[in-house]
Order: structure tokens, then sequence, then C-alpha cells
């Protein structure tokens, strides 16, 4: 009777082809279409999923692992600048970046199969850089990461031949309004797909992924400040707070807390204060 039963629990060896992560497990991954500008001025479009974040904190980046010959490698190495465009779940999107996942082919062949929507870069006069010129963005995109290309040494790994890597500078995040909403609500999120890779070599295996669920930090696991960090950063304006000040409001009733970090910057910015550290907080404590 042990087929009844689900009790295969053991391991087995896998073993570790080329590709790995597509080939030899299960991994999932964003679908990001690259833009690019080609010599010709035309917007070049490619599908990505070795796409992720890489320097989190102080400086932003995001590491894309291409074909060293892609038109988008190439695009890259001459004009710096690239854009990173999150389309949502959409069986058409889709398939669309199947046709535009295909190698060796043109830019004009694949703007002539593209079904995407082209828009001018969202950066104005004062967000471009003299000498560089932006790609044009996908207008159907939940959100884009407008970047450029980092040429310092912190990671150099452009391939013998096979693989490039590239370290892009987010210059600009831009989201739909709705998502944007869902962002500083805190609750809420667009349906992105989840990409398995080109499993089989002969198809590519997407989906969708379910609502995400909430999983609370268990109580007692130390002072948490993310809660505090994280209203902090959706509040508008110019004043920063050093990391060491979020351990002062950790007891504020979430209701409050809102009110709370708008009433100290507000005070920072009568003071003339940029920047909030637990000084700071001890002194409009000490005042209220
Ligand atoms: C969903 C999807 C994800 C892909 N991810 C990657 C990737 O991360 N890196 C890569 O080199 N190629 C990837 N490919 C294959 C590239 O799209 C393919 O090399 C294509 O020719 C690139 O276009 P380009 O030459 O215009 O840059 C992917 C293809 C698809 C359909």
């Amino acid at each position: 009777m042990s087929w009844f039963f689900n009790n295969k629990t053991d391991f087995v060896n896998v073993k570790i082809l080329d590709n790995f992560y597509q080939t030899s497990s299960f991994y999932p991954m964003p679908v990001v279409i690259c833009s690019t500008l080609s010599d010709s001025g035309l917007t070049n479009l490619g599908s990505y999923s070795l796409c992720f974040p890489f320097g989190i904190s102080k400086d932003h980046y995001m590491m894309l692992i291409s074909r060293s010959t892609s038109n988008t490698a190439g695009n890259i190495r001459k004009h710096k600048t690239i854009a990173l465009n999150f389309i949502p779940y959409d069986k058409a999107y889709l398939k669309n970046a199947v046709e535009l996942g295909y190698p060796g082919e043109t830019t004009e062949e694949k703007l002539a199969e593209s079904i995407f929507t082209l828009i001018p870069t969202s950066r104005d006069e004062s967000e471009k850089q003299a000498g560089l010129e932006y790609p044009d963005i996908i207008k159907e995109s939940v959100q884009i990461f407008e970047c450029t290309v980092d040429e310092t040494d912190i990671f150099k790994y452009d391939g013998p031949e096979i693989e490039a890597h590239f370290l892009l500078k987010i210059d600009k995040i831009i989201m739909q309004e709705q998502y944007a909403d869902y962002l500083k609500a805190g609750e809420g999120f667009p349906t992105l797909p989840v990409d398995f890779g080109y499993r089989d070599s002969k198809q590519f295996w997407f989906s969708k992924h379910s609502h995400p669920y909430a999983e609370p930090i268990p109580k007692g696991k130390g002072v948490n400040t993310d809660a505090v960090q994280y209203q902090v950063e959706r509040m508008e304006g110019a004043v920063k707070w050093h990391p060491d000040a979020y351990k002062k409001l950790v007891k504020v009733p979430r209701i409050f807390l809102k009110m709370v970090i708008g009433k100290i910057n507000e005070a920072a910015k009568t003071e003339g204060i940029d920047l909030v550290t637990p000084e700071f907080l001890d002194k409009v404590n000490a005042k209220r």
C-alpha cells in the first residue's frame, strides 16, 4: 500500500548542468523586458529574467546577466543606459516576451513583432546626464527602473565569451499610480509573472503568483525597527532619518506612527534640521 502514502521524502542528487538555475533546479525569477538604445537610434527590446537587486542600502543597483553577444549587452556597453520594464502577468504579453527572447533577431525585426507601446524616457532634462541618450520605456509596465551602467571595479565579470554581468545603477523608479498607492498603503500587490525558465529546450514556463499573505515577524525577536523605517521612507519631504533614530519609536502604536513621524519631520524642518538623530528625538520628547 505504499503507493497510497506520499512518502517520497528522500533527497536524491541532481546533476548540475549548464544554466543550472533552470535545468537543475526550480528557481522562480522575474520577467523583465530590457529596453536599450541601438546604433540606429531605435529602442531594442529583449526579455530577461536573471536580473536581481545587487546593491540595496546606500547605493541602489541591479545585476543583469546576459548572453555576451545579445543586442542588449552590446547596447549597454556602447550607450550605458537601460530601462528595466516589469510587465504584468498577461498571457499575450508573455507570449510576446518569448518571441522577443529569440536570439539573433535585429532590433528592427523585434520592433515589428512587439505588441508593447513605447513611450519616451520619464527623465526630465535635469535627470539626464550630459552626453547620454536614453531608450524608450514600455507603457504597459507595472514599474520601470531607469538605469545607467556602472563600470567601476566593484564587480566586473564581462565573462569569457559566454556571459556578461552588468551592474546597473538605478537612477529612477516609476510605477503606475494604482500600484504606487498600494506601496504607500502597505497593502495590495500587482500581479507579476514568475518565470521558471527554459527548462526543456522547448518552452518557457511561467506562473501567476497567488495573492501574497502577510506573515508577521514573531514578537520577542528583539527590537524590530522595520515598521518605523517603512513608514519613515514613505513620508514626503526632504528630512532624512539616521537608522539609530528608528529604535526610539518602536513602542509607538502602528496607527499613530504616521502622525508621530509627520510631527517630528515638521519639527525638524522648522529647526532647519535635515537629519533626524536619536538626540534630536530626545530633544523633541523633552519639549513635549
Ligand atoms: C522569459 C525570458 C527570460 C530570459 N532571460 C534571459 C536572461 O536572464 N539572460 C539572458 O542572457 N537571456 C535571457 N533570455 C533570452 C534572451 O531574451 C535572448 O538572448 C534574446 O535574444 C535577447 O534579446 P536581445 O539580443 O535583443 O538582447 C530570456 C528569454 C525569455 C523569453
